[in-house]
């Protein structure tokens, strides 16, 4: 009798170590205390054995019982410690706002074709700016050499709100004048040229078709220093579509008309599908409008706090308002720039992959 207690004793406390959770301890109980358990067998056994033993066996046998009794009751409440522990961790990594039935999202086209320009007008020491969305007529087009009832508005005709002279932004060109007044003092007192790339929503009355919304991103840029001209301009705009494309571009200038710069210039690039041919991409032309760009006009400069005379330093600069839809358009090869609006996931997720 001692001898099979001390086996049941050993076979318990192995059992016991290998229990790794309530079902498996209640599995032990069942086996050793339950009504055909271990214990049980033993308490039947006592009959066998002579009476002047039963005393002694009898009181090895309860105590033996109490100890194994003891035992799952500290290995329980250890384990409902550690399970309660184990549904806390778990329920802070449930996201309430993780879908459950839907795949996994991607980024919108424009989302994508932004981060990787700020990426490489990073690498070139640009610094990323973010603008509002609402601003005044200041902003928009008198600080850009646009005065009231200048022709050049009757492109750029947006969305008026109705608290006075706040509207929403037509282009990007709009942050100009407040990035110049940022970073003005450093250029003066520090001689840290200003060059930073704001990207931006932006708005316009437009009637919507393939090619026109009323809602669509431009990134501007600028570049203000001493002695800046159009082959720096150049460069820039040629080494980020170089990346861009991930192939050496071609480009050319033309001249365009924009009242915030002077000389003005759309900026071309030869069509990456012909190669300069002629093809109906590039209607037959071998090249595709692509930028509009030119050296900032000085009562822009003036406007934002730059000295654009000879004395202390004549300051100089260039701009570009990059279209961003436009180039998502041409990068994914999109037909229709509604696209891009109507957010709809099985349309937009299938340009990623490209
Ligand atoms: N803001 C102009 C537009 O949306 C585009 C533009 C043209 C921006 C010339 C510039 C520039 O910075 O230099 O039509």
């Amino acid at each position: 009798m001692r001898s099979k207690i001390q086996e049941l004793k050993k076979m318990f406390d192995r059992q016991l170590q290998e229990a790794k959770d309530s079902p498996a301890l209640e599995q032990m109980r069942v086996e050793f205390l339950g009504k055909k358990g271990n214990i049980t067998g033993l308490m039947k056994e006592l009959g066998k054995v002579p009476n002047e033993q039963k005393k002694e066996y009898g009181q090895m046998i309860n105590s033996f019982k109490q100890q194994l009794t003891d035992q799952l009751e500290v290995a329980r409440k250890e384990l409902q410690k550690q399970e309660e522990l184990m549904a806390v961790n778990s329920a802070e990594a449930y996201d309430e706002s993780m879908p459950t039935d839907h795949p996994v999202g991607s980024y919108h086209p424009i989302t994508l074709v932004q981060r990787e320009l700020e990426e490489i007008f990073k690498s070139m020491g640009f610094d990323v700016e973010d603008y509002n969305e609402i601003v005044d007529d200041f902003h928009c087009f008198e600080a850009l050499n646009i005065p009231k009832f200048h022709p050049a508005r009757d492109m750029q005709d947006t969305y008026y709100l109705d608290t006075p002279n706040q509207l929403l932004k037509s282009h990007t060109s709009a942050a100009q004048n407040a990035i110049m007044i940022k970073y003005g003092k450093a250029l003066k007192e520090e001689g840290r040229p200003i060059k930073a790339v704001f990207p931006g929503r932006c708005f316009r009355n437009e009637a919507i078709d393939a090619c026109h919304e009323n809602t669509f991103f431009q990134m501007e840029g600028i570049m203000i220093d001493k002695d800046i001209s159009i082959s720096n301009l150049i460069y820039f705009m040629k080494t980020m579509l170089s990346e861009v494309f991930e192939r050496d571009v071609t480009v050319r200038l033309r001249p365009g008309f924009f009242p915030f710069v002077e000389p003005g210039f759309e900026l071309d690039i030869q069509c990456l599908i012909c190669g300069g041919e002629g093809c109906p991409s590039c209607k037959n032309s071998g090249w595709l409008e692509l930028c509009p760009c030119g050296m900032i006009h000085p009562n822009v400069l003036r406007y934002g706090g730059i000295n654009t005379e000879e004395e202390p330093y004549k300051y100089t600069g260039f701009a570009f308002g990059l279209g961003l839809t436009r180039l998502a358009m041409m990068k994914y090869g999109v037909k229709d720039i509604r696209v891009f609006n109507e957010y709809d996931l099985n349309a937009l997720s299938q340009f990623i992959s490209k």
